[in-house]
Formats: structure tokens, C-alpha cells, sequence
């Protein structure tokens, strides 16, 4: 008699590479990935962001090579982002159907590519002089009201220059409701709402607001974006945008927040979206830089965790430089 205990022992499986294919749980595919991109005024500009090694800021002439990259390496989706030429208290070229910096940039897009997919960002901080998401009052607070009319102005005419999906991402009380109607209104239901609905007032986003000069003038985004020491709090954000009609939900940041992704998806019936944002690029990208981690392999290990958690669908950017190494769906 052996004098150790016999427990059951763990089925791990390991050894031939053929049962770890077979038993594999999660895989990421280039049809997952979402690339961001960043438009801008201007001739002949590709500026790149200081922080975020690997990603610009074009104008439209430089835009089409970025565009062929990306297709080229297999991601045939982009999400848009947009700094206007003149920033306004309300942030009036959102809605501007034949200067708006992404109408253009959308028109460019669906005309060169049909098969690119495209998503844009509907927000105003990017083009407000105050860099707040919406209408500010005289003391400095968001109108919600007032926003939300001009939110359904800015969806009205992305959607008129052909976006294909539009991504709602300032947080806004009422904003999916709002949109859905107009949309519909207007004989554009076939549209859908990609709502950053469980979004953190971050400080992952730092990069980003580089990227577009998009800080807050004063205050923060604490009144709109959510405290990130709530979960819960998340979930009922969530609830009020599938009744609006939100069509996928999506977490941001992901990786200190993947509870919130396998929240919503084992609560909500949608695709849940997660965006690996802008400091969590650059946080890989600068230790990579140093030869302290490999970058490649801790981007494709976090977006794997993504999934894992349960995303469908991963905004990131990597996109462009990890596809040419994932498996395609075909
Ligand atoms: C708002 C918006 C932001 C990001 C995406 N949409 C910035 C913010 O909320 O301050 C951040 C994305 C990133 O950090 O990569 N238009």
C-alpha cells in the first residue's frame, strides 16, 4: 500500500501539439479585430503619436496607404476618429454633412473600399473647444438635453455618409434611445449601435487624448464616465442600453476591466465588444522598446484573456501589426 493519498488528479491536457488544437478553448481571429484610426486635416501629414509607436494621424491624401496596410494584413474593419479643423463650443463639425472630418474620410472610405467596414466614433470631445463630451453650460456642467439633440444631428449624418456601424462613446444619459429613433426616423434601422456602454473615466486613456487634443479644458469626465471602483453599477448602464436598442455592448478599458466583460456576457443576449485602449498600447509598446517584455507575445496573450472573458469583438491597436499571424474564420 502506497502510503500517499490517491486523489483524482487534474485532467490537464497537454503534450502532442494535435490535443492541445483539439481541446483548445479560445482562439483569436483577424475577423475579431477592429483597427483604430485617426483623420485629420491637412496635406501630406502622417504624424505619429508620440506615446503609441506604430500609430498616425493622417490627412486624407496619406489615409489610403494606412487603409491598403491594414486590409492587407487582414483586417478588413476601422473605427474612426476625427480632429476637425476648427473646434467649436458645441462641436458643430459633427454634424456638418459636406466638411465634417469624418463624413469625408467616410465617403473616401466606402467609395475606395466597399469591403472595408466602417465604424465611426460619435462623440464631440474631439471637437469641442472645451474637449467635453457634449453641450457645457456657463458653470461647466454637460447638458445632457441639449447633447443628446446633437448627438442625433452627428449620427444622422455619419450615417448618411455611409458609415456602416456607428459607436456612441460620450456616456451620455439617453444617448442609444436618442440615436435608435432618429436613425429610424429617417429610413437608416439598418444601422447599428455600438454603445460604449460601460465606460470607465480612465486614466488608460491618456495617449489617446494626445492623439486627438481632446483633454478636458477644466473638470473631468467624472459626472458622465463611470467611477471604476463599481461593477454593479456597470451592469445597470448596460440594461439601459439594451432597452434603448443597443446593438453590441462594449467595455472599455479591457484588460483591468475583463469582470465587466464576462459580466455582460453572461447577462445580456448581445455581442460584447471590448476596446484595448490607448494606455494599454503604450504601457506594451514602451516596455517592449526597453526589451523588458515581448510585446507581440503579451498583446496576443491579452487579447486571447479578452476573448477569454468573453468578447466577440476587440478594438485595438494591434490590429493591423497581429493579423498577419492570427488564424481567419475564411
Ligand atoms: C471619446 C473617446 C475616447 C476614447 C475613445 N473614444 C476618449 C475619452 O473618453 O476621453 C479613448 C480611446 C483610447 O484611449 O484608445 N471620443
Amino acid at each position: 500500500m502506497s502510503s500517499f493519498p490517491q486523489p483524482r488528479r487534474p485532467r490537464r491536457l497537454r503534450g502532442h501539439a494535435a490535443l492541445r488544437g483539439m481541446v483548445r478553448e479560445t482562439v483569436v481571429h483577424r475577423e475579431d479585430l477592429i483597427m483604430p484610426i485617426f483623420v485629420q486635416p491637412g496635406v501630406g501629414v502622417k504624424r505619429e503619436i508620440p506615446s503609441m509607436p506604430g500609430i498616425h494621424s493622417h490627412s486624407l491624401d496619406t489615409l489610403p496607404a494606412e487603409i491598403d496596410a491594414i486590409l492587407a494584413a487582414g483586417v478588413d474593419k476601422v473605427l474612426v476618429f476625427g480632429v476637425p479643423e476648427q473646434k467649436d463650443a458645441v462641436g458643430s463639425d459633427t454634424w456638418d454633412d459636406e466638411h465634417g472630418i469624418v463624413q469625408k474620410t467616410v465617403r473616401l472610405l466606402k467609395q475606395r473600399w466597399p469591403e472595408l467596414y466602417v465604424i465611426t466614433d460619435v462623440c464631440f470631445c474631439e471637437y469641442t473647444s472645451h474637449g467635453h463630451c457634449g453641450v457645457v453650460s456657463d458653470g461647466g456642467a454637460l447638458l445632457n438635453d441639449p447633447t443628446l439633440a446633437n448627438l442625433q444631428k452627428q449620427a444622422l449624418s455619419h450615417a448618411r455618409a455611409g458609415a456602416d456601424m456607428l459607436a456612441p462613446s460620450g456616456m451620455i444619459d439617453g444617448m442609444i434611445g436618442a440615436m435608435r429613433g432618429a436613425l429610424d426616423g429617417e429610413g437608416l434601422e439598418t444601422v447599428p449601435i455600438m454603445s460604449y456602454a460601460v465606460k470607465y473615466a480612465s486614466a488608460f486613456y491618456g495617449p489617446f487624448r494626445e492623439a486627438v487634443d481632446s483633454a478636458p479644458a477644466f473638470g473631468d469626465r467624472k459626472t458622465y464616465q463611470m467611477d471604476p471602483a463599481n461593477a454593479r453599477e456597470g451592469l445597470r448602464e448596460a440594461a439601459l442600453d439594451v432597452e434603448q436598442g443597443a446593438d453590441v455592448l462594449m467595455v472599455k478599458p479591457a484588460l483591468a476591466y475583463l469582470d465587466l466583460v464576462k459580466a455582460l456576457k453572461d447577462t445580456f443576449d448581445l455581442p460584447v465588444a471590448c476596446y484595448n485602449v490607448s494606455g494599454e498600447y503604450a504601457m506594451v509598446k514602451a516596455a517592449a522598446q526597453r526589451g523588458w517584455i515581448d510585446g507581440d507575445a503579451i498583446a496576443r496573450e491579452s487579447l486571447l484573456s479578452m476573448k477569454r472573458a468573453g468578447a466577440d469583438i476587440l478594438i485595438t491597436y494591434f490590429a493591423r501589426d497581429l493579423a498577419p499571424r492570427l488564424p481567419s474564420l475564411g
